[in-house]
């Protein structure tokens, strides 16, 4: 037994708070490293072992803002792999220090403005020469699919968890390489056919709802073009987020609730809420707490 077999099998409450509709919120950061990304990490080392792309010992490399990062850097210390990963200074300094903490050698892109649309493909760039000249195996989670298998078990989970009635009428959530989407709403929609697929973005970068590329602060997604796994008929609709909503409901959400997370929960939880007044009682929707706020106790978000 390691860490790893207690990834997955996490709670789902229902909110209290809630208007209209019920929503109930699966509790990720019940995950070792407390968020929903360790069941990714896992999908992507476990894949590319089974069919030798990873030899034992290997190094793996990645671009991250952080949560992939901590969650490979898990892993990969239970397996044996030594990690290098790319990140910025736009990401949660608890996030940088976890994946140290698990012994990953991280080296950081300055982007003091934030998440600008150049970020991301500087540190994707960079992770590419990294493992052209060492050989080190490229998890390289935007074109990955196996990430997105990582997560059909938490549709599952939440198919056993939540069988109804009332049935799930709307899951969304927060889209950033839109594994966790696509997974989830994969899983759930082999049951659940009528399934409203939502997928969560920030106003200030509303490229899926068509509009342009910016910078903003909830981390983990926002990316500033259309993650490559991710299509059209992936989806039924697209709410864009507010960063100032998504903050003030992580806090809020703290605080009525006891769920303790980041801004993409709380941008979850907004989007969860409209969609609920809309739908109206005797529906049920379901969204998610991507990761746990302790990641987040440095930054403006609890100041
Ligand atoms: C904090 C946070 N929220 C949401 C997401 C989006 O998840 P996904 O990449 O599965 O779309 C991520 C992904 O990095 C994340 O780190």
């Amino acid at each position: 037994m390691s860490g790893i077999d207690a990834i997955g099998g996490t709670p789902v409450v229902r909110l209290s708070s809630a208007d209209g509709a019920e929503v109930w919120v699966k509790l990720e950061a019940a995950n070792p490293t407390g968020s929903y990304k360790d069941r990714m990490a896992l999908a992507m080392i476990e894949a590319a072992e089974r069919d030798g792309r990873l030899q034992p010992g290997q190094p793996v490399v990645e671009y991250t803002g952080g949560s992939t990062g901590s969650s490979l850097a898990f892993v990969c210390a239970v397996k044996g792999y030594p990690l290098r990963i790319v990140s910025s200074d736009a990401f949660a300094i608890e996030k940088i220090r976890t994946m140290r903490a698990f012994g990953a050698q991280v080296e950081l892109i300055p982007s003091p403005d934030g998440i600008t649309p150049e970020l991301i493909p500087a540190m994707m760039r960079r992770a590419g020469e990294i493992a052209a000249q060492t050989g080190a195996f490229w998890t390289d989670q935007f074109n990955n699919t196996d990430m997105i298998e990582g997560y059909r078990r938490l549709g599952e989970e939440l198919l056993e968890q939540l069988p109804g009635p009332p049935a799930i009428a709307a899951f969304c959530s927060y889209v950033g390489t839109a594994g966790c989407f696509l997974g989830v709403s994969r899983a759930l929609r082999t049951r659940l056919p009528a399934l409203q697929r939502v997928a969560v973005e920030p106003a200030e970068s509303a490229v899926l709802s068509g509009g342009s590329p910016g910078t903003h602060r909830i981390e983990g997604g926002g990316i500033g073009s259309w993650p490559p796994q991710l299509h059209p008929e992936d989806l039924d609709e697209v709410v864009a987020v507010p960063q100032d909503d998504a903050f003030a409901r992580a806090r809020g959400a703290a605080r009525a609730d006891g769920i303790f997370s980041g801004p993409s929960t709380g941008a979850n939880l907004v989007a969860a809420a409209g969609i609920a007044r809309r739908l109206g009682a005797g529906h049920r929707v379901v969204t998610l707490q991507v990761d746990s706020g302790l990641k987040y106790l440095a930054g403006s978000l609890y100041d």
